[in-house]
């Protein structure tokens, strides 16, 4: 009889390979390659699932109606926000980021939070020992929060515990600590990444207990163990910021109970984070005069308008390949606006340096700042400011013609909330003249150049 072939698979990307080996060839990562029996060898052949009949499921329609989750409410707005509005029962959260960015005080603050609304938490750190946890509890002023604390790394007595003590919400800092012994390899690595946060989910859904995961980020900006876990959880929450700056913008980038892409803005003090409830104003440096190289865009971060400026430089180049540098944007995209402006506009960029940055250290994405950049990198070339108190926003194509975005009449009322009276963008945008901001519409970007620089 001919041997069976036998297959192996690798867990992270799927690749399947006849050999063994240590590490796969197809992705490159380490100890993620198993056997795999095929299913054929597990009941008589050509019968569904070895012949063995399931029970039957029940099917519902789509019309039914289902109450939506009680949520409870940290009291931390902004937090409450980014989660949908509040903490769904049983649900999985994971919040990624950046070692030393603010996880654990975010998180200690919100478990406080929850405690004083009511639920019962725990808080199991497997990177500080209590007593370190305590002292930063006392140091927030959080020593009297009914939060169980507990410092441990192994699962099982962890999951023993928590079904003894039945909580409604666990933290679990981190991920990456917690080990679970059935699985033989180190804390840390993907297998053991992948089933703790699998046991943990499961032991969420089957007791309605919401647990939240913290998990580090890679320095590829993953969360070590590739994404395993952030698809085995509802809500996938990446804590951000820059190192020196003070802020902290806590984002929706998955979410089974709210919308994705929604911020939540946070500010480290000496006393732990509080909450930035007008981002606006912190993300605008002092504007008292015009400077040239500076423009406000009017942007929309998830459901809400967020006014950030973006500052350009424009300096002749020592190099013979002269430099981008983009801090806070794509520098992809600011490559395809330094083409655009040259291609359709006859204003060259060669042999001068261009240096692109968001004040504050917010990082925008839009493509309706497309219009800001242009206008940033001009205002800087023709050493000419645009007014104080105007803002921008559109999209730029690469024919030179401005699209309209989404979310005008939102942009508008920021721009006016925060004390700009004038507002370039896209012609053919859908209202704005209520908004009491005075508009200026454009159809390319050449109309813009000249309107607003008065030359090509
Ligand atoms: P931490 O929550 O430990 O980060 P993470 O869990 O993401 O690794 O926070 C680390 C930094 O935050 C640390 O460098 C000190 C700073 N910090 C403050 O500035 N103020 C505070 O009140 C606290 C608790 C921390
Ligand atoms: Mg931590």
């Amino acid at each position: 009889m001919a041997r069976a072939q036998k297959n192996f698979v690798c867990s992270t990307c799927g690749a399947v390979t006849t050999k063994w080996s240590g590490r796969c060839d197809g992705c490159g990562e380490w100890n993620t390659i198993s056997e795999e029996k095929p299913l054929s060898q597990a009941g008589p052949a050509g019968k569904t699932l070895g012949g063995l009949r399931g029970r039957e499921i029940t099917l519902s329609n789509l019309s039914a109606r289902d109450a939506p989750p009680p949520r409870t409410s940290s009291g931390l707005g902004e937090f409450d926000r980014v989660l949908g509005g509040g903490l769904v029962p049983a649900s999985a959260i994971l919040v990624g980021g950046d070692p030393g960015i603010g996880k654990s005080t975010l998180l200690l603050q919100a478990a406080a939070r929850f405690a004083g609304a009511g639920l019962k938490v725990i808080y199991i750190s497997g990177e500080e020992a209590a007593a370190q946890v305590r002292m930063r509890a006392q140091r927030l002023g959080l020593g009297e929060a009914a939060v169980k604390l507990g410092a441990e790394t192994n699962l099982r007595d962890i999951l023993t515990t928590l079904e003894a003590e039945a909580p409604d919400l666990v933290i679990i800092d981190s991920i990456q600590t917690m080990w679970a012994d059935n699985v033989e390899s180190a804390p840390g690595s993907v297998s053991q990444v992948r089933a703790a946060a699998h046991e943990l989910v499961t032991f969420a859904k089957s007791r309605g207990v919401s647990v939240m995961l913290v998990g580090h980020v890679t320095k590829e900006g993953q969360l070590a163990g590739p994404r395993v876990v952030e698809h085995m959880v509802d809500t996938v929450l990446y804590f951000e910021g820059e190192r020196g700056h003070q802020f902290r913008l806590l984002r929706a980038v998955k979410n089974r109970f709210g919308p994705a892409h929604e911020i939540g803005v946070f500010e480290m003090t000496g006393d732990g984070l509080s909450e930035v409830t007008n981002p606006s104003a912190l993300f605008l440096s002092e504007r008292d005069t015009p400077a040239p190289g500076s423009v406000v865009f009017a942007g929309i971060e998830g459901t809400r308008p967020v006014l950030v400026e973006f500052q350009a430089l424009v300096a002749p180049s020592p190099h013979a390949q002269a430099r981008r540098t983009v801090v806070g944007w794509d520098g992809s995209r600011l490559a395809m606006i330094l083409a655009v402006l040259e291609a359709r506009c006859g204003i060259p960029f060669a042999g001068l340096d261009v240096y692109l940055n968001v004040a504050g250290g917010m990082k925008v994405s839009e493509p309706a700042a497309d219009l800001a950049v242009a206008a940033a990198l001009l205002s800087a070339r023709e050493d000419a400011a645009l007014p104080k108190d105007c803002v921008v926003f559109g999209e730029l194509s690469l024919s030179g013609s401005l699209r309209p975005v989404g979310q005008t009449e939102n942009r508008l009322k920021e721009a006016k909330k925060l004390g700009f009276s004038s507002a370039i963008m896209p012609a053919r945008s859908k209202a704005g003249e209520k908004s009491g901001v005075d508009i200026r519409q454009m159809g390319d970007l050449i109309g813009f150049v000249g309107e607003v620089f008065g030359a090509g």
